[in-house]
């Protein structure tokens, strides 16, 4: 059998690399340019026809990266190649997922419509922020999870008397997961947001006292969510605040929320570039890269997946 074919966007090629590396093929060639007006020029500049192939982009921002994809979608398929699977390691746009107020976009549909109109055959994406989500797509979609590594994070830590915290309620169900398999007791936060960025803690269900908290989320934008949780566990009584989230969709104000020594530790994947001087000394970042390309290889050679998620 031929071996998959993975090439990258423009976004994050230093995981595209250690996806390809991973499961010992070579990145395929792609060029990527502008043309001078800032216009996105792409083309694929080896033969695919045929091919299983895999264009790794993850779709934060700046939007570009979407639109990237989308194009390179169109190219592999107007190259004819046998199957496109769109690998989307951090699925951006994805907040917006319901009509939860007036006037307001479902753009996590959107983009769901524009990947399978650009010509995907199937996207392998991860830690999806709704897993509903994954409806928003008619065509075959796998959901990795990045809890098997983060797990596997927090236990070589050896944390004493653990709880793993919830830091809103929707996160609870994944949070209640990752407490059965760290073997702790779980605590939620009940958080209430007063516009898209600041949000505040209201209450907190269940022991923290005397316990090190393990707050987890899918992803940290400002980091308040967090920060917020870390002040109203410790004046509850916790003694250390840990924190681990799939997704580093790092802002401006991320690096001093994160900074602030409310954290012993916090632990990020890389679906999302982040040049380490960026970061503050808390943060440990560990890679899907195994992961992912472990689950290119099984999608190329139509294995089960579901192992990959233990
Ligand atoms: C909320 O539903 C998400 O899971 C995160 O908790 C939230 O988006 C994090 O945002 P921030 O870091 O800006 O508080």
């Amino acid at each position: 059998m031929e071996a998959p074919r993975i090439f990258s966007g423009s976004a994050h090629p230093a995981l595209a690399r250690r996806i390809a590396r991973s499961i010992g093929v070579k990145l395929g060639t792609a060029k990527l340019d502008r043309f001078a007006d800032g216009e996105i020029e792409a083309r694929i500049l080896e033969n695919i026809r045929g091919h299983d192939v895999f264009i790794v982009q993850p779709t934060c921002a700046p939007a570009e990266n979407l639109l990237e994809l989308l194009i390179l979608i169109d190219a592999a398929r107007r190259a004819s190649a046998d199957r496109v699977t769109a690998v989307i390691p951090y699925f951006g746009y994805a907040r917006q997922d319901r009509k939860d107020r007036p006037r307001a976009p479902i753009s996590a549909k959107l983009v769901a419509n524009l990947i399978t109109q650009a010509g995907a055959d199937r996207v392998l994406t991860m830690d999806l922020h709704a897993p509903q989500i994954q409806g928003f797509f008619d065509i075959p979609l796998d959901h990795l999870y990045a809890k098997p590594i983060l797990v596997r994070h927090f236990t070589k830590l050896r944390i004493p008397n653990m709880v793993v915290v919830a830091p809103d309620l929707g996160a609870v169900k994944m949070v209640r997961s990752y407490a059965e398999r760290l073997g702790a007791p779980l605590a939620i936060i009940d958080k209430r947001r007063r516009s898209a960025d600041t949000s505040e803690v209201m209450e907190i269900i269940g022991h923290v006292k005397g316990h090190n908290a393990v707050l987890i989320d899918d992803l940290i934008s400002t980091a308040g969510t967090l920060k917020n949780a870390a002040i109203a566990l410790r004046k509850a009584g916790a003694r250390a605040v840990y924190a681990g989230a799939t997704h580093p969709c790092f802002s401006k104000d991320t690096r001093r929320n994160l900074a602030a020594g409310h954290f012993k530790q916090v632990v990020v994947t890389d679906t999302i570039p982040q040049a380490r001087k960026d970061l503050a000394k808390s943060v440990k970042v560990r890679s899907v890269g195994e992961l992912i390309g472990e689950a290119i290889q099984r999608i190329h050679e139509e294995e089960s997946l579901s192992s990959l998620f233990e």
